[in-house]
């Protein structure tokens, strides 16, 4: 009997996104039924050829899939002034030593889904087109998520616009059904992701782990400070780990603080499109349906990182 965690990883490498995926390969812990990718970071062409990128790099062939181009009604913006042209510059990783299978992520999501016995995760930690498009077209099998636990959004601020976090800002439509869709909801937002910092002692720490991933980290990490160390000054240096610290909190929730908020998401406001809004001492006596991280063990977290990717080649 299989004791680990079915999930589906939805994703945009993407700096952390790849990190995420060697966190989530690494602990051994999940039994990773699917990688979809989404355009974000970059275009899907770039996130999906990274994707199938970083799986070889670890060694890990499983199913991945195509996602969406696009947002549902809005023209795509990509991340590339912070993840660069390939959208995850500044490592050598292999050519893909497999193929992506044919056929949408929707649909292969829906299949998993369909065909599982008991209930699956979903991670996903880019704009959320690729999650929202299966809920519309396919709202029989939201029983057969257990949760989905997103790396997007923010209690007080953005990091695209002053309020808006840009998984959300890319695609504020699909989050407003995503939040809205009545699916058990774990939100890793800017509040504890600007927490969970890479400082330049950790990065020379994996570059000295004495594998080809300890060193792939050190070198993403590297390249993605460049941004934070000129945009984020106070962040004290440090690179913000957003993605990873999804599958942090699945692997050991102590590590982190968070409370039950209703969250829904602002897509018509001049300045505050792609805004989540967190009710955080609930004003609006509504009914929670987010479970909102806040804090996190930041020596922990990097700790836990280590450990799992130690056991990669
Ligand atoms: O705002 C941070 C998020 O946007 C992360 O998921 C990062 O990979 C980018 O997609
Ligand atoms: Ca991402």
């Amino acid at each position: 009997m299989d004791k680990r965690t079915p999930i589906i990883i939805d994703c945009d490498p993407g700096h952390d996104d790849a990190i995420m995926l060697m966190l989530a390969v690494g602990c051994r812990q999940f039994d990773i039924r699917a990688v979809t990718t989404c355009a974000g970071n970059q275009t899907q062409d770039k996130t999906l050829l990274n994707a199938l990128r970083v799986l070889t790099l670890i060694g890990e062939e499983v199913p991945v899939y195509r996602g969406c181009e696009k947002p549902l009604f809005r023209n795509l913006v990509i991340g590339d002034y912070v993840h660069g042209e390939s959208g995850i510059d500044g490592t050598e990783l292999p050519a893909p030593g497999f193929a992506a299978k044919t056929g949408s992520a929707i649909a292969a999501i829906a299949a998993i889904l369909e065909k599982a016995t008991e209930q699956i995760t979903i991670v996903a930690t880019g704009p959320l087109t690729n999650i929202a498009s299966l809920f519309l077209a396919f709202p029989e099998l939201k029983p057969k998520i257990k949760q989905l636990v997103l790396m997007g959004g923010g209690i007080t601020r953005g990091n695209y616009t002053p309020l808006a976090e840009f998984n959300i800002y890319i695609d504020p439509e699909a989050a407003a059904i995503v939040f809205n869709a009545s699916v058990p909801l774990v939100m890793c937002g800017l509040d504890v992701t600007h927490k969970a910092l890479f400082f330049e002692e950790d990065i020379e720490r994996f570059r000295g782990m004495g594998n080809r991933t300890g060193k792939a980290v050190a070198e993403l990490v590297q390249f993605f400070s460049v941004f934070y160390r000129s945009n984020r000054p106070e962040l004290g240096g440090g690179a913000a780990l957003h993605d990873p610290c999804t599958i942090a909190w699945l692997l050991e929730p102590s590590l982190f603080k968070s409370k039950p908020c209703f969250v829904d998401v602002e897509t018509q406001g001049k300045l505050t499109t792609g805004a989540t809004v967190v009710d955080f001492y609930n004003l609006l006596k509504r009914q929670p349906n987010t479970e909102v991280i806040y804090d996190v063990d930041r020596e922990a977290f990097v700790n836990l990182l280590f450990a799992s990717i130690q056991s990669l080649p």
